[in-house]
């Protein structure tokens, strides 16, 4: 409990103090296209399966996300090398970037069970509160999640309910706990699809 509030406390002394600066999106994408491309695809539209989406992510998350790479709270075999060399102003530029791209696209189709069942199943676990409203596409530091990719959703509400995520606040760990099997499949089938501007 004291490393979660004291990981929580820089988080927020970081995203609080340095929202006050001014990040270098050009730069950032500089440093994108050498450092991130290769692996998030050019312009942050991912194109393999295990690796997310970038383009059109909240800055927040991104900030949080790269911070709890590089501080090792969210364990990762391919990221951690990445982020271990990012200084804050990299991190900031690379999520002035970012966030700043058109929201990448979903790349797949909903499923018509998911289509049927997915939108209630979000609403009563709570993802549609937290996650910005039934679009799903994220607020403050929580992440757009609409249109991801299927095997990313899938294998990260694993990590969550198995406890091994790196999560800022306990809030998915929680969300994920009691999840099925099922609800899983038929959550990141529906999330997957779904289009959000
Ligand atoms: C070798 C491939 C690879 C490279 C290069 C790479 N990443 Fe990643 N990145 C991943 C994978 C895979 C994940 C998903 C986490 C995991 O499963 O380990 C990830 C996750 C992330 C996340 C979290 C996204 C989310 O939705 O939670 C951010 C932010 C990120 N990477 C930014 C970057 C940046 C910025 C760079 C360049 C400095 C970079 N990555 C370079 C593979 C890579
Ligand atoms: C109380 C708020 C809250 C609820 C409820 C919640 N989430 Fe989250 N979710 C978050 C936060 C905050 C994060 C970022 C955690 C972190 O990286 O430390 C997150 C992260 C995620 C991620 C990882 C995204 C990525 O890019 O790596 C997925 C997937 C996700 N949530 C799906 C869901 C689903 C599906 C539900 C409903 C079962 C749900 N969430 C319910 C707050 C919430």
């Amino acid at each position: 409990m004291t490393a979660v509030r004291l990981a929580l406390v820089s988080i927020c002394a970081l995203l609080l103090c340095r929202t006050a600066w001014t990040y270098d999106s050009e730069a950032g994408r500089q440093k994108a296209d050498k450092a991130c491309a290769l692996c998030h695809g050019k312009g942050g539209v991912s194109q393999q399966p295990s690796v997310p989406s970038l383009a059109g992510q909240r800055d927040r998350y991104i900030i949080l996300a790269l911070y709890q790479f590089r501080a090792g709270n969210r364990p990762s075999a391919q990221m951690a090398q990445f982020a271990a060399s990012l200084s804050d102003d990299d991190i900031g530029d690379l999520a002035a970037y970012y966030s700043g791209l058109r929201p990448w696209r979903p790349t797949r189709k909903i499923s018509v069970e998911a289509a049927s069942a997915g939108p209630a199943l979000a609403q009563h676990k709570n993802c549609v509160p937290c996650h910005g409203g039934p679009g799903l596409s994220g607020q403050e530091h929580v992440p757009r999640i609409a249109g991801q990719r299927i095997d990313y959703l899938t294998a990260q509400l694993r990590l969550f309910r198995a406890a091994t995520r790196g999560d800022i606040d306990g809030n998915m760990t929680s969300a994920a706990n009691n999840a099925s099997d099922k609800d899983i499949d038929m959550l990141a089938d529906y999330i997957s699809g779904l289009s959000t501007p």
